[in-house]
């Protein structure tokens, strides 16, 4: 099976020569009747085959259908990286932006140690190797497996003489779906042993959005099909995250639906409208799923475009799975950053009180009743929090650190302490971040991501260049290193000296901390639960707080959220009325996912979103059953409020329900 060539040359080298060869020599694989052709990166000794196909490309007739395996024959170069996904807006990247938007996406990379005469350092520790398989975040719109280089991962486990593979993925993004991360992973099941790999051993590890798909990978077809990995790491998310995996049936998907037929010319109503969609060029489809998403620019739990419970792969919800124990039952690294969501809640606020927060909850959430903010509220009393970066109010990063909770770690407990059940598993506090990326928004401190470029590794990401950042960065990597290739992130020694990771345990003081050697990178925000220590060290969860509590307690309303039940007639009285707490409670304020208004109106909560970039009246308007607030409304909130609202208000019949 092993079938990678021992015949290496350096590829710049026949450049440089200038011969023509049609086929660049490199390290090759060969899978049934196809030959690969990979490239070696020689500052790591890594070979790397980029841009494999894993589907066929799902375009045309195949646009929104499963994805088709993809069989492929002859020689295959595979040195340059292939298309990303199309993203919406101007991307998120955590590298260098490699490749272009298209449909025709569906590729993976691959990196093993190299088997270049010229790296003799695996040679003790012979193929075939573990493999880890990485699901890229982006909130399930952006990003892309390109942006994830596996070079400093692999060069350090064959140093470690653990050698792994390294894969990265694209998956399908917003309105295309998110599907492929199933057919990649029976991929890599049917064919890494070309490469080197082990398919008896996948761990699946994924960050924020990718996190949550790890998740949901495990909770699919009801915990079906474990024989595709044998274990998880999660970074910063859960399959039962409060971005919640509502019913397929959510109005605010239909409404994005229609906003994008529309935008493209298709009629909603006709029969072929499905057809019409197919036909549709990938260039005007682009602009306007594009436009429809920029409507809605921050993550929220209606984004448009969001896993569902489809009743098959999801097969109901997440947490119901979870509780029923139908779920793949593996082994699971899981941790948070220290500050989370520091990126979500708009600086331009002015939190000043829990009426704000309340209502931002309810414009986020509105499936949630508002006592149950009002009650949340109160486990972290007005000013729990010092706000060090003095923005959005003397509340707001008590906000975020809420919204923290309530959509990430809160649900994260729940997960691992149900995973414990059936598996080992370990927890983590990610607790440092680069200067790079401090430097990007000092105020969001140890954000969302802040341990990715730590993860994966010196000199490959850039901002992991200072010493004290790159040995954090070795620590962390040598535990995921470990737990692909052994099931444990401990056993190819301390990950610094003297620090084991226990396992998890409800209850106990067995978190990890990553945090610099010399204990530096935490911003002295006081966050509940934290302890600055040096280096790695160990501290008591800081999730098992009240708050988390009062979350496990009401697990079944934040965590299977049903469609608000208000009638358009009741919306429309209510909204005659300005009775705002009543709209801010029922479905006319579903789909609002970027608030960047709170406040009150005579005497009323009021919360709205507004898109910076586009006219409100533009493309996502459906909104006849959406009322947008516009920030104007902070100086004259009476003139601009009924402005606004009688411009969106136009059809109370249509598209209510
Ligand atoms: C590869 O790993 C070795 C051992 O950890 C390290 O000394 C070397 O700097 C790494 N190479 C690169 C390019 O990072
Ligand atoms: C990306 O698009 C540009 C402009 O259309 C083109 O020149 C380039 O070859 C494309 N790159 C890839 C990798 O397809
Ligand atoms: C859309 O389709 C419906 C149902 O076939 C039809 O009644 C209507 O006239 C169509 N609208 C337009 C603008 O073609
Ligand atoms: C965990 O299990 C409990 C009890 O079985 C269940 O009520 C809860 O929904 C589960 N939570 C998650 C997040 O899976
Ligand atoms: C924020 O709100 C508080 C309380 O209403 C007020 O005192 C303060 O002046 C406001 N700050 C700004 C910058 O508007």
């Amino acid at each position: 099976m092993f079938s990678v060539s021992s015949c290496f040359w350096i590829l710049s080298l026949f450049a440089g020569l200038g011969l023509g060869v049609a086929i660049s020599p490199g390290p090759i694989a060969k899978v049934g009747g196809a030959t690969y052709v990979g490239f070696t990166d020689l500052t790591y000794s890594v070979d790397i085959w980029a841009g494999i196909r894993y589907a066929n490309p799902p375009v045309g007739p195949l646009r929104l259908q499963h994805p088709q395996p993809y069989r492929g024959s002859g020689t295959i170069l595979s040195q340059e990286y292939g298309n990303r996904c199309f993203e919406i807006g101007s991307g998120w990247n955590q590298g260098t932006q490699v490749g272009n938007n298209s449909e025709d996406c569906l590729v993976l990379n691959i990196y093993t140690p190299s088997q270049s005469s010229k790296n003799k350092r695996w040679n003790t520790e012979r193929p075939p190797w573990p493999v880890m398989f990485y699901v890229h975040g982006g909130g399930y719109n952006q990003g892309s497996g390109n942006d994830y280089k596996g070079q400093s991962l692999v060069n350090h486990s064959v140093e470690l003489k653990s050698p792994v593979i390294v894969v990265a993925i694209n998956y399908r993004l917003s309105f295309f779906g998110f599907s492929g991360k199933r057919l990649a992973l029976q991929w890599i099941h049917d064919n890494i042993a070309a490469f080197g790999g082990d398919p008896e051993k996948v761990t699946i590890f994924g960050q924020s959005a990718g996190a949550t798909s790890v998740g949901l990978q495990m909770t699919a077809y009801s915990g079906a099909h474990q024989d595709l990995f044998r274990a998880a790491i999660l970074e910063s998310g859960s399959p039962s995250d409060t971005l919640p995996t509502p019913p397929a049936t959510w109005p605010a998907y239909q409404d994005a639906w229609n906003a994008v037929v529309a935008g493209i010319g298709c009629n909603t109503t006709s029969a072929s409208v499905f057809q019409c969609v197919l036909a549709a060029q990938s260039e005007l489809l682009f602009n306007v799923v594009n436009a429809v998403g920029a409507a809605v620019p921050l993550p929220g739990s209606l984004w448009p475009w969001q896993p569902v419970v489809d009743g098959t792969f999801v097969a109901d919800f997440p947490s119901k799975l979870t509780a029923a124990s139908k779920f793949a039952k593996v082994p699971m690294i899981m941790g948070f950053t220290t500050d989370e969501l520091t990126y979500v809640i708009p600086t331009t606020l002015n939190i000043s009180s829990d009426d704000v927060i309340i209502g931002l909850g309810e414009v986020v959430l509105p499936f949630i009743p508002l006592t149950t903010f009002e009650e949340m509220s109160s486990f972290d009393p007005l000013s729990t929090y010092p706000n060090p970066g003095d923005v959005g109010g003397t509340e707001w990063y008590r906000t975020t650190q809420i919204a923290s909770d309530i959509f990430e770690r809160c649900p994260g407990r729940e997960w691992i302490r149900n995973v414990t059940k059936y598996a080992n598993t370990w927890k983590y506090r990610w607790n440092a971040i680069t200067p790079l990326d401090l430097a990007q928004a000092p105020w969001e401190n140890i954000v969302h991501s802040a341990e990715i470029s730590y993860i994966w590794g010196p000199s490959i990401s850039p901002a992991i260049s200072q010493p004290l950042d790159v040995a954090l960065s070795l620590q962390a990597q040598k535990g995921w290193i470990s737990f692909a290739a052994t099931l444990d992130p401990n056993t190819l020694g301390d990950l610094s000296p003297g620090v084991r990771w226990p396992r998890y345990q409800r209850h106990s003081e067995n978190i990890l901390v990553f945090q610099r050697p010399d204990g530096s990178g935490e911003q002295a925000n006081g966050a509940a639960g934290t302890t600055v220590g040096q280096g790695l060290h160990k501290e008591k969860d800081p999730d098992d707080r009240p708050i988390c509590d009062f979350y496990a307690a009401n697990d079944a309303t934040w965590a299977r959220p049903q469609p608000p039940s208000l009638s358009p007639a009741s919306e429309q009285a209510a909204l005659n009325s300005n009775e705002l707490g009543v709209l801010a409670n029922g479905y006319a304020l579903n789909g609002l996912t970027s608030p960047a208004f709170a406040g009150s109106v005579n005497g009323k909560n009021a919360f709205g979103a507004k898109d910076s970039q586009t006219p409100l009246q533009f493309l996502y308007q459906p909104a006849n059953c959406r009322i947008f607030y516009t920030e104007e409304m902070l100086f004259s909130p009476d003139a601009v409020w009924k402005r606004t609202v009688d411009a969106t208000w136009t059809d109370p019949a249509a598209n209510c329900v």
